[in-house]
């Protein structure tokens, strides 16, 4: 995969640690996101080179997956280039990513995520030691700034001169979290500072929000997070719409079980039984908007069977 030839616009499920897993990341491309960049949830590049068998086994990606893009995070070169050749090697990506812009205490504490954004000359030299050491495309992927939103366009400057292929760039600041609401404009502002791809992100939730934040910034492509969550069809709805097919009609409420159903099964078939306590997190996000969710909210985190679950996804289907 180029970033620079990838059909545009290229659309691209965000990254979302304990959600864009194996079985969750199967489940979006079931449901007919061909074309979709799939971005696997950060990954701890000290936790790879200590050789932590668990981060080791969380980079499997399944066939129908691809293209994935497995995020790193980290704050030293060597150890970020070393994770970079480990995932390489074992699990052939189709690109890298760095986060550099998650706001979590823990990860900032660390001096990554959104605190590489303080630190341009520490982010450039891992982009170059990660670009020296694998040959699939490497991707960043930030916010506008730490507490000011143009602090990135000095910033992408300098993320593209260290060779990074694409940039994503999430319309807030760290500051602000998850306040407000993202800034397309200010993306659109970066398109016109860089050559390389720039993909934008933040409160993308449908249709109309995908094409108003192409239009407004101007950038090759969009990352959707938040908006997949319970949501695994979105890409199909705005694949179609962008590409001039029409709205395609909303899914029924049993279609929407069918959909939580077979994430159960993916689960499972990945986790074993314990899939489905896994599961559990996801289920507001499937609830949401249906009469007497909290209800069905609360009866969902006592499941331990699928059987148990499909009793219940029968009670909704009868609503
Ligand atoms: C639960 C959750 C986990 C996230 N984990 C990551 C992550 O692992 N790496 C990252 O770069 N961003 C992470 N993000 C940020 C998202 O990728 C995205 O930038 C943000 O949610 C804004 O996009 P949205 O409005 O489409 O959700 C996470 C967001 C959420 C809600």
């Amino acid at each position: 995969m180029r970033w620079m030839d990838y059909e545009k616009p290229i659309i691209g499920l965000a990254p979302m640690a304990d959600f864009t897993d194996l079985p969750f990341c199967r489940l979006i491309r079931e449901c007919g996101a061909q074309q979709t960049v799939i971005f696997r949830e950060m990954v701890s590049a000290e936790a790879l080179v200590r050789g932590n068998k668990k981060t080791l086994k969380s980079l499997d990606i399944h066939a129908s997956e691809r293209p994935v893009v497995q995020q790193l995070f980290g704050s030293d070169p060597q150890a970020m280039a070393e994770a970079a050749l480990i995932v390489e090697k074992r699990v052939k990506p189709e690109g890298l990513d760095i986060n550099m812009g998650c706001p979590v205490h823990k990860a900032v504490s660390n001096f990554n995520g959104a605190s590489l954004m303080r630190e341009p000359d520490k982010a450039s030299q891992i982009i170059r030691a990660m670009k020296s050491a694998v040959s699939v495309p490497l991707s960043v992927k930030t916010r506008l700034g730490w507490s000011r939103p143009d602090e990135i366009l000095k910033f992408a400057k300098s993320v593209e001169d260290a060779g990074a292929d694409a940039l994503e760039v999430h319309g807030r600041t760290k500051d602000q979290g998850y306040a407000g609401r993202a800034d397309w404009q200010m993306v659109g502002r970066v398109v016109k500072e860089v050559k390389i791809p720039v993909l934008v992100n933040g409160d993308i939730v449908d249709t109309q929000t995908a094409q108003q934040a192409l239009v407004v910034s101007g950038a090759a492509g969009l990352l959707i997070g938040r908006g997949a969550l319970g949501h695994p069809w979105i890409f199909q709805e705005i694949s179609a719409s962008l590409s001039g097919h029409g709205t395609l009609e909303q899914p029924s409420i049993q279609q929407k079980m069918a959909y939580l159903r077979r994430h159960a099964e993916l689960q499972i078939e990945h986790y074993g039984q314990n899939g489905l306590i896994k599961l559990r997190k996801h289920f507001p996000w499937y609830f949401k908007g249906i009469p007497g969710f909290r209800q069905f909210r609360a009866q969902a985190v006592r499941i331990t069977t699928l059987n148990e679950l499909e009793e219940l996804i029968e009670t909704i289907g009868r609503t």
